[in-house]
């Protein structure tokens, strides 16, 4: 409509192909908080007339309030978010046709896109603190119950359950960090940039950029439409934080299985079988675990999108915001349900205290006796590596031993020792700092400032 070079209007195949309205239509409010600071911005500089700066930035209102009651309905024919909005100005406010100065498509969409991610970021943010809160809050529940620690999946030394919890909060806790990151690598504007090369207009990039809240504008044009460094850094804050889920759900899901029986999963997140009447499944913990492939997917696709491409703008760019959406949606929906699930999570204390009885998860803790005794380290792992073997050919765990028959395999043994040996004392005197000895637990919950 608004192409002076075109005999021919577009064909409709091409307009269904090339348009992006499914995807962008969603930034429709930020698209129009970036035109409202991008008038003002015309109107203090003049290049517009203040009263036409302030009709234009009217009738932008109005069209805002036509989305949020739902009486716009946009158009595929007008490509996307951006089109349609001005179209729909111009028809309310003929006026709008000067709204485009010193502007293209191209700095609008980064602009709006950066607008439009900032918000959901932000609200993923305060999402994530909540589920950061819940492993704080477990850990301190769960400070004194003991459980196995497993390496390769195989017993290795008791741990505390809280010691457990706050493994999470601090992977969770380098996301957040990496969701801050992603957030500063967006707060510059990119309007103004203009197509490609700026603007030959005396715009004021320092008032839109402040308008809209960002640090300051973008250092270089063709930077500004060329780049989506801010979308590949959220992507990267994503895979992780879904590899983090994905990690834990696995472990819930194994020790909610009759075998491990550590923990119970409240019902009101568990799901039936349509067959086999006694089943409670961790179906939201596996679909967590199994979305992870898609958000690691869609940073994959990005990167791919990107690859090669030529300074500055393509068209392949508007292919960069599928991905976002899915990912984005996908990730504040598994925070959600995570953090409910896991505020109501019961761990069978007895059950997995059990779990220890007959494993030799103690026997680093007899090998380490031996060295405060003088013993070098090698050799105790020796001496101790036998026993364990001579115990599993008799079938005896390291509780059936007496003194004597101790001191038969190691001389070192006393008494003393056998005093440490239990699960508890094993825990409590892991108390080095970052250990899971209990005080250590204790002072890193009260230490982290949620
Ligand atoms: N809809 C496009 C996008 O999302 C913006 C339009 C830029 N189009 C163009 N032909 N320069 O990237």
């Amino acid at each position: 409509m608004w192409h002076g070079r075109f005999k021919q209007g577009m064909a409709e195949m091409v307009k269904d192909f090339t348009q992006s309205l499914d995807i962008d239509w969603r930034m429709a409010e930020c698209d129009i908080q970036g035109s409202i600071a991008h008038v003002r911005m015309l109107g203090k500089t003049g290049l517009l007339k203040v009263d036409e700066a302030e009709k234009i930035e009217l009738g932008l209102q109005k069209v805002l309030r036509e989305i949020q009651n739902g009486t716009f309905k946009p158009s595929r024919d007008l490509e996307d978010v951006h089109m349609n909005i001005e179209a729909r100005l111009t028809e309310i406010e003929p006026l709008g046709a000067k709204l485009h100065t010193a502007r293209s498509r191209n700095d609008q969409v980064a602009t709006t896109t950066r607008l439009y991610l900032r918000e959901r970021l932000k609200i993923l943010s305060d999402d994530l603190r909540e589920l950061l809160k819940v492993f704080v809050n477990n850990a301190e529940h769960h400070v004194n119950v003991i459980i196995p620690g497993y390496t390769h999946m195989q017993q290795a030394q008791p741990i505390s359950m809280g010691h457990y919890w706050l493994a999470w909060y601090e992977a969770f806790k380098r996301d957040s960090s990496r969701l801050d990151f992603a957030l500063d690598s967006l707060n510059e504007c990119p309007l103004g940039a203009g197509a490609l090369a700026g603007s030959t207009l005396p715009i004021d990039r320092e008032m839109t950029s402040e308008i809209l809240g960002f640090s300051s504008p973008t250092r270089n044009s063709l930077d500004s439409v060329a780049q989506r460094d801010y979308m590949t850094d959220y992507h990267y804050f994503a895979s992780m934080l879904m590899i983090h889920v994905s990690r834990l759900c696995n472990d819930l899901i194994n020790w909610n299985t009759q075998e491990f029986a550590f923990i119970v999963l409240p019902d009101e997140f568990c799901t039936g079988s349509s067959m086999m009447p006694q089943k409670k499944n961790p179906d939201v913990l596996e679909l967590a675990r199994g979305k992870t492939g898609q958000v690691i997917g869609n940073f994959i696709d990005l990167l791919f999108t990107l690859k090669g491409l030529p300074m500055t703008y393509n068209r392949d760019l508007q292919e960069d915001k599928r991905g976002l959406w899915a990912s984005l949606d996908t990730v504040e929906s598994v925070v959600r349900i995570l953090t409910a699930l896991l505020a109501k999570v019961d761990v069978n204390e007895k059950v997995a205290l059990s779990g220890l009885e007959n494993g030799y998860s103690l026997a680093t803790d007899v090998a380490e006796y031996l060295v405060s005794k003088g013993v070098p380290f090698r050799d105790a792992h020796m001496k101790v590596g036998k026993l364990v073997g001579w115990c599993i050919e008799n079938n005896l765990s390291f509780e059936d031993l007496t003194l004597t028959q101790w001191q038969e395999h190691i001389p070192e043994v006393d008494e003393a020792m056998l005093k440490i040996l239990s699960p508890r004392e094993s825990v409590r005197r892991r108390n080095v700092f970052g250990g899971t000895g209990f005080d250590q637990v204790m002072e890193r919950i009260q230490e982290v400032n949620l």
